[in-house]
């Protein structure tokens, strides 16, 4: 048995025999040693509340308070990852009976809701959190994506901006462990597998490159490897990597519309999923691309007209959307594919994966 539990062991008897002021001195030893021990938070607050042991009572009680939120949090956030969402839900309730305005918890609550099927109830807990903070760019989107109401053409570069910068860190670990990402390897495969095979010494762009994972399966083709990305956080982490040549944190559209002819390969894996209206940015990679050069990129397929903002905060193409518009940019479809992109809430997303041209 470890020191504190044998001191907390000893400290409930000494609260039993009433000796409180002994009781109250172990507890503090406790949290000396172990600053968010919640049952001995608790107990002193306890003590301190009824006058047994001096302290400042609603500092004691804010301690334990704070230390019970952030353990219920993290089991909550454990428990939706793993799919338990009841016992998410449990925990995310907690945490806004002690803390009605606790931000994450709604958050949690509605990505739950949303995981559970219940789009309703997730609509409900993501307009609670715009109340709350009525300026966030990633509430405003999902309420769109939810509501009935209009939808946005793209997300915001706000929206894009705030998602990724705190996704970041975890980013690697949870796409590749929890939701067996598998964009980058599909794109670098359809390039394998196009016409004029796999060719080196290329300029490749790597269009909303994230921490680089597809920037690994394309350095080995490139004579210059260029990133361009909206989130500050995600090309940190792609210059940690040492890859890249040139790294941009700029709007990718804005960006291709400057390079002119100056690419043979543009990729983007799991990035149109953030624009809906692909017109732009078909027109501007038409004109980043050398002739003869080819974008490949995925987007989330769905067999309805268009596109569509899917509940997920996502927009879904579908495969003849996609070609209409490359042909209008001037680009032509040489290689298509339809294969799982990654997992959501355990089930597979049907990806397509795309080469188009440009003429030479
Ligand atoms: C899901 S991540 C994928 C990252 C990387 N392509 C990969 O496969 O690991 C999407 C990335 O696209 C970026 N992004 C989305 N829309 C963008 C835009 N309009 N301009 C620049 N970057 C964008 C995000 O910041 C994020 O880093």
């Amino acid at each position: 048995m470890s020191d504190n539990v044998i001191k907390f062991d000893r400290a409930e008897a000494l609260v039993s025999a009433n000796k409180l002021t002994e009781a109250a001195k172990l507890y503090r030893q406790i949290l000396a040693e172990q600053p968010k021990h919640l049952a001995a938070a608790r107990a002193l607050a306890e003590l301190i509340e009824t006058g047994e042991t001096p302290g400042d009572a609603s500092a004691a009680r804010k301690k334990a308070i704070e230390i019970e939120i952030e353990s219920a949090y993290s089991v909550a956030k454990t428990a939706q990852s793993n799919g338990r969402f009841d016992v998410a839900i449990r925990c995310y309730r907690k945490i806004l009976e002690l803390d009605p305005k606790h931000g994450d918890a709604v958050w949690g609550l509605a990505e739950v809701s949303y995981g559970n099927d219940q789009p309703e109830e997730a609509l409900r807990w993501y307009q609670r959190y715009a109340e709350l903070f009525p300026n966030d760019p990633e509430a405003a989107h999902m309420v769109a994506a939810l509501d009935t109401g209009p939808k946005p053409e793209r997300a915001s570069d706000d929206y894009v901006r705030e998602t990724f910068d705190q996704f970041a860190e975890d980013f690697d670990r949870q796409l590749l462990e929890d939701l067996e990402y598998k964009a980058p390897k599909l794109i670098h495969a359809l390039f394998c597998a196009l016409p004029r095979g796999r060719t080196f010494g290329l300029d490749i762009l790597d269009a909303g490159c994230g921490t680089g994972l597809l920037g690994i399966e394309f350095k080995p083709y490139a004579s210059s490897l260029t990133g361009v990305d909206l989130s500050s956080e995600m090309l940190r982490r792609a210059k940690d990597r040492k890859i890249y040549d040139v790294l941009v944190e700029m709007e990718l559209v804005a960006f291709m519309r400057g390079r002119i002819a100056m690419f043979d390969i543009i990729v983007a894996a799991d990035v149109f999923c953030y624009i809906g209206d692909l017109t732009e940015t078909l027109h501007a990679a038409s004109i980043a691309l050398k002739p003869g050069g080819c974008l490949l990129f995925t987007v989330e397929a769905q067999s309805k007209r268009g596109y569509t903002l899917t509940g997920s905060g996502r927009y879904a193409h579908k495969p003849a959307y996609i070609r209409k518009v490359a042909q209008n940019a001037g680009l032509k479809e040489i290689l298509a594919r339809t294969e799982s992109l990654r997992l959501e809430y355990g089930e597979p997303v049907k990806g397509y994966i795309t080469a188009l041209q440009k003429p030479n």
